[in-house]
C-alpha cells in the first residue's frame, strides 16, 4: 500500500471481499426482491379478494368507439356496451354491416335507450382515421374507451399466402392500431383520462400453423399493448387504462375465411362469450384478459417447459386451422 492510501476495509487483510461485505453490496437488490415477493403475496391476496368482490366502473353515458363493429366480435361487443347504457360510436369498412349494428342499438333493441353512431371507415387508412377521430370529438367531444377490434385473417401455409394478403394482415391488423392510437391518445392525454382496448388473439401467446402472418399481427399488437402501457405508466399520475384481449378460436368464421374449419382439444368459444369477457375486463380495467381465462396459466406453462415437452403439450391439444 502506498503511503497515505486508505486500506479497502471491504476487503480482508488478503484483498478478498469478505462474506458480510458481499452481503452489503448486494443488500439494495437483497431488499428489493424481498420487497418484491411480499409486494406479489399481497397481489395473490387482493387478486383473490377481487375476484370475489369486483370493483367494476360504470360505461354508463361513457362514449365507447368500436372498430370492426359491422359483424362478429365488434357488433356483439357493441350490442353489450349499449345495453351497459354506452353511447357507442360503430366504426367499421362494410358500410352496411356497420348501419345494421347501429340500427338495432338505436331501434332499442338492445333492452337499452341507448344511442349508437356509425362511421365507415377503413382503419388502415391514417387519413380516414385522422378524419375520424376529428368527426368523432366533434360530434361527441371525447372518446372515453376506444376499442380496436377490426381484424382479418387468411388461413393457409406461408407459401401459399399472398404478397397482398399479408400486406394486408399487417396493416389492418396492426399498423391500424398505430393510427387509431395515435389518433385519439393526444386528446385523452389532455384529460389525463381514457382507456384504450385491442383484440388480439391467443395467438400472440402461441404458434399455429396456416396462419403465419396473422399471428405475427398479433404479437405485434400485444407489445404494442404491452409498450404502450409503459410509456403511460411513466406519467405517475397515469389515469389511462390499457386493456388487451385474447380470445381462443371463436365459433363463427371470420368474414373473408370460406372454409373456417379449426380442429381442436380445448373447446372453442362463442362470440356472447368473448363479449362478455371482453366488457368485463374493461370495467374491471384489466390489463390482459384470455378466453378462456385457463389459456393464460395453460401459456405460461408452455412457456416454462423445455420446447420437446411444450411441443408434445401443443401436438395433444392441438389446434389446427385448415389451409382453404
Ligand atoms: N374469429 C376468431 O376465431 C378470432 C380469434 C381470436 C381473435 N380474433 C380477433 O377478433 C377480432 C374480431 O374478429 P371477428 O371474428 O369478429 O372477425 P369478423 O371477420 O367477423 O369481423 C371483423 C370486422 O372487421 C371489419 N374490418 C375488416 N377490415 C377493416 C378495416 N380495414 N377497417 C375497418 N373495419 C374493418 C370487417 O368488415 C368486419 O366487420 C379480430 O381482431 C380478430 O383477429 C378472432
Amino acid at each position: 500500500m502506498e503511503a497515505g492510501q486508505r486500506p479497502d476495509n471491504r476487503s480482508s487483510s488478503n484483498g478478498e471481499p469478505t462474506p458480510s461485505n458481499i452481503v452489503l453490496d448486494y443488500l439494495p437488490m437483497i431488499t428489493k426482491v424481498v420487497v418484491g415477493i411480499l409486494h406479489s403475496i399481497y397481489a395473490f391476496i387482493n387478486l383473490a379478494f377481487l375476484s370475489i368482490y369486483p370493483v367494476e366502473k360504470s360505461l354508463k353515458d361513457k362514449v365507447v368507439l368500436v372498430t370492426g363493429a359491422g359483424r362478429g366480435l365488434g357488433r356483439e361487443m357493441s350490442y353489450l356496451l349499449a345495453k351497459e347504457g354506452a353511447k357507442v360510436v360503430c366504426v367499421d369498412i362494410n358500410a352496411e354491416g356497420v348501419k345494421e349494428t347501429a340500427d338495432v342499438i338505436n331501434g332499442g333493441r338492445t333492452g337499452m335507450d341507448a344511442g349508437a353512431d356509425f362511421y365507415t371507415t377503413n382503419v388502415a387508412e391514417p387519413s380516414q382515421v385522422n378524419e375520424l377521430a376529428k368527426a368523432v370529438e366533434e360530434k361527441w367531444g371525447k372518446v372515453d374507451v376506444l376499442i380496436n377490434n377490426a381484424g382479418i385473417v387468411a388461413s393457409a401455409p406461408l407459401m401459399d399466402t399472398t404478397d397482398e394478403q399479408i400486406k394486408r394482415m399487417i396493416d389492418v391488423n396492426l399498423v391500424s392500431h398505430f393510427w387509431m392510437v395515435r389518433a385519439f391518445l393526444p386528446a385523452m392525454r389532455k384529460r389525463n383520462e381514457g382507456h384504450i382496448v385491442a383484440t388480439s388473439s391467443v395467438a400472440a401467446f402461441t404458434c399455429a400453423a396456416n396462419i403465419v402472418p396473422y399471428a405475427a399481427t398479433k404479437y405485434g399488437v400485444t407489445g404494442l399493448m404491452a409498450s404502450l402501457r409503459e410509456e403511460l405508466r411513466a406519467n405517475p399520475s397515469n389515469n389511462i387504462k390499457t386493456t388487451t384481449i385474447h380470445p381462443f378460436f371463436l365459433d363463427s368464421a371470420p368474414i373473408n375465411v370460406k372454409h373456417w374449419d379449426v380442429k381442436s382439444t380445448l373447446p372453442i368459444v362463442s362470440i356472447p362469450q368473448v363479449a362478455r369477457a371482453a366488457i368485463q375486463g374493461i370495467k374491471r380495467e384489466d390489463v390482459v384478459v384470455t378466453v378462456p381465462e385457463i389459456l393464460r396459466l395453460i401459456m405460461q406453462i408452455l412457456w416454462i417447459v423445455p420446447q420437446k415437452s411444450a411441443d408434445y403439450w401443443r401436438d395433444a391439444f392441438s389446434s389446427k386451422i385448415n389451409s382453404a
